[in-house]
C-alpha cells in the first residue's frame, strides 16, 4: 500500500494556505496591538514537563500524549499544548528579572492522540498567548475582550463566551470536601477512571466525557458557592470589567477545563454557527497562578488562552481566494524566452508577483495558464516588442490590450492593480 499521512494528521496544500496566512496575520496584528511578542518553543519536551503541569490524572496525560524514548534513553513527548513550554522557558531564562509583566504569543502545531473527528485532529495548530506577572482581574478581562474582538473581526459572529472561577488553593480545599461528599454515594456508578480520580484529583471527575459521569457531574455542587472572599472579589471585578468593555459572557459554574494547572478565572469561547459540528470549542484559557512557582520559578501569577486554528478556519465565512500572481509574462516566440525571464525580473524588482511559463508553448496555452491562475494582467513579449522596447499589456479582467513602453510597464501594472 502506498504511504499516507498519519491518521488524524493533515496536509495543508497551497490552495488552502492563503486562509491560514490571513488568519495568522490577523492574529499577530491583533495581539501585537496589545503588546504581545512572539516566542517559539521546541515541539519536543521532556515528558515530565507535561506530567507535572497538565497533571497525571488528565485525559491528555493519561491517554493522549505521543511519548517516546530517544536514543539517549530520555522520555520525550510531542507537545500537546503550549503553556507548559512557555512556563518552562520563562523559568529557564529567568525572564521575571527583565520585566515586571511579560506578554508572549505563539503559533504552532500540537499533538494529541485523540479519536479523530471533524474539528479534532492528532496534529492541530494553536495560536495562544500567555501573560506573566499580572495578578488580574483587569488583565483577565482585557485578554477575554481581546480574543472576543479578534474572533468577531474574522467574521465569526455566532459565538458564546463562557466564564467561571475555580479559585485558588483555599477555595479548592473547601470545595473538594463538598464535592467528595456529593460524589461518594455515586462512586460505583462512575467510570473506572473517575473512581480513581475521586481519590487523586476529584475536580477531574467534572471534566469526564463518559455519559453517566457527565450526568452525575451536572448535579454536583457549584464551585462558585465555595469561593473564598478574595477569589469571589476577583471574579466580581472581572465581571464588572467585562461589562464595562461591553463583552458579552455567560457564567457557567460547571466549566472546569481539562488541565490541572488552572486557578481562578477560566473561560472558553464556543462557536455556534454551522460548519463546526460537535467540536465547537474555538478556544480555552484561564489563570494559572501556581504554575511558575511549581516549576521552580518565583511566585508569578499568569493567565493565557489558546485557540484551535482549524476550528477557527471552519467557522470563518468563505471569502474568494485572491490570485497569488499579479502579472503573467508570455513569450510570444521561443526566441524571446530569455528576454521574458529578464522582464519578469524587472517587474518583480518593483514588488509585483510575477509568473511565466518558461517552457514556452503556444501563446494560447500560456494565456490559458494565466487565466487559470486568476491573474489580473498578462504581458506579452514578442520579437517586434523587444525591438521596439515595448510590451503588450493585457488587462485580463477588463479584456483590454495596449502596447506600452517597457520602462512604463511596471508602473501601469501597479495602477491597474490599485484599481
Ligand atoms: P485546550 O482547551 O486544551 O487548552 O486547547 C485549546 C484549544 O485548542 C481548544 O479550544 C481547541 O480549539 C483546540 N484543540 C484542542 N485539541 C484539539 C484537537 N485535537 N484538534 C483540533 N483542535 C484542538 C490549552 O491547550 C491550554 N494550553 C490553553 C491555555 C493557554 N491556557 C492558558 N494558557
Amino acid at each position: 500500500m502506498s504511504l499516507r499521512a498519519v491518521k488524524g494528521m493533515k496536509d495543508i496544500l497551497p490552495d488552502e494556505i492563503s486562509k491560514w496566512h490571513r488568519l495568522e496575520r490577523a492574529f499577530r496584528d491583533r495581539v501585537e496591538g496589545y503588546g504581545f511578542r512572539e516566542a517559539r518553543f521546541p515541539i519536543v519536551e521532556p515528558t515530565a514537563l507535561f506530567v507535572r503541569t497538565i497533571g497525571e490524572t488528565t485525559d491528555i496525560v493519561e491517554k493522549e500524549m505521543y511519548t517516546f524514548t530517544d536514543r539517549g534513553d530520555k522520555s520525550l513527548t510531542l507537545r500537546p499544548e503550549g503553556t507548559a513550554s512557555a512556563v518552562r522557558a520563562y523559568v529557564q531564562h529567568s525572564v521575571q528579572g527583565r520585566e515586571p509583566v511579560t506578554k508572549w504569543y505563539y503559533i504552532g502545531p500540537m499533538y494529541r492522540r485523540e479519536r479523530p473527528a471533524k474539528g479534532r485532529y492528532r496534529q492541530f495548530y494553536q495560536a495562544g498567548i500567555e501573560v506573566f506577572g499580572d495578578p488580574g482581574p483587569y488583565i483577565d478581562a482585557e485578554v477575554i475582550d481581546m480574543v472576543v474582538g479578534f474572533i468577531a473581526s474574522l467574521g465569526i459572529t455566532e459565538v458564546e463566551v463562557l466564564v467561571n472561577s475555580i479559585g485558588g488553593a483555599a477555595t479548592r480545599q473547601n470545595y473538594t470536601a463538598a464535592l467528595l461528599a456529593y460524589l461518594e454515594p455515586h462512586r460505583d456508578e462512575l467510570c473506572a477512571d473517575c473512581q480513581r480520580r475521586m481519590d487523586a484529583n476529584p475536580l477531574r471527575v467534572l471534566d469526564c466525557k463518559v455519559p453517566r459521569c457527565v450526568e452525575i457531574a451536572a448535579d454536583a455542587p457549584p464551585i462558585l458557592k465555595h469561593l473564598t472572599d478574595d477569589d469571589r472579589a476577583h471574579f466580581d471585578r472581572l465581571q464588572e470589567a467585562l461589562t464595562k468593555l461591553g463583552t458579552p459572557y455567560r457564567i457557567v459554574g460547571s466549566l472546569v477545563r481539562g488541565l490541572d494547572y488552572y486557578t481562578g478565572t477560566l473561560f472558553e469561547v464556543l462557536g455556534k454557527g454551522e460548519g463546526l459540528g460537535a467540536q465547537n470549542a474555538l478556544l480555552g484559557g484561564g489563570r494559572y497562578d501556581q504554575l511558575v512557582k511549581s516549576l521552580g520559578g518565583p511566585d508569578t501569577p499568569a493567565i493565557g488562552f489558546a485557540m484551535g486554528l482549524e476550528r477557527l478556519l471552519m467557522a470563518m465565512p468563505e471569502v474568494e481566494s485572491e490570485s497569488h500572481v499579479d502579472v503573467f509574462v508570455v513569450a510570444a516566440q521561443p526566441t524571446v524566452r530569455a528576454e521574458a525571464a529578464l522582464l519578469g525580473r524587472e517587474l518583480r524588482e518593483t514588488g509585483l508577483r510575477v509568473e511565466s511559463d518558461l517552457r514556452g508553448g503556444s501563446l494560447k496555452s500560456q494565456l490559458r495558464r494565466a487565466d487559470k491562475m486568476n491573474t489580473r494582467i498578462a504581458m506579452i513579449l514578442g520579437e517586434s516588442e523587444v525591438a521596439a522596447g515595448a510590451v503588450q499589456l493585457k488587462d485580463l479582467r477588463a479584456q483590454k490590450q495596449h502596447t506600452v513602453f517597457r520602462k512604463e510597464a511596471a508602473k501601469r501594472a501597479h495602477e491597474i492593480l490599485a484599481g
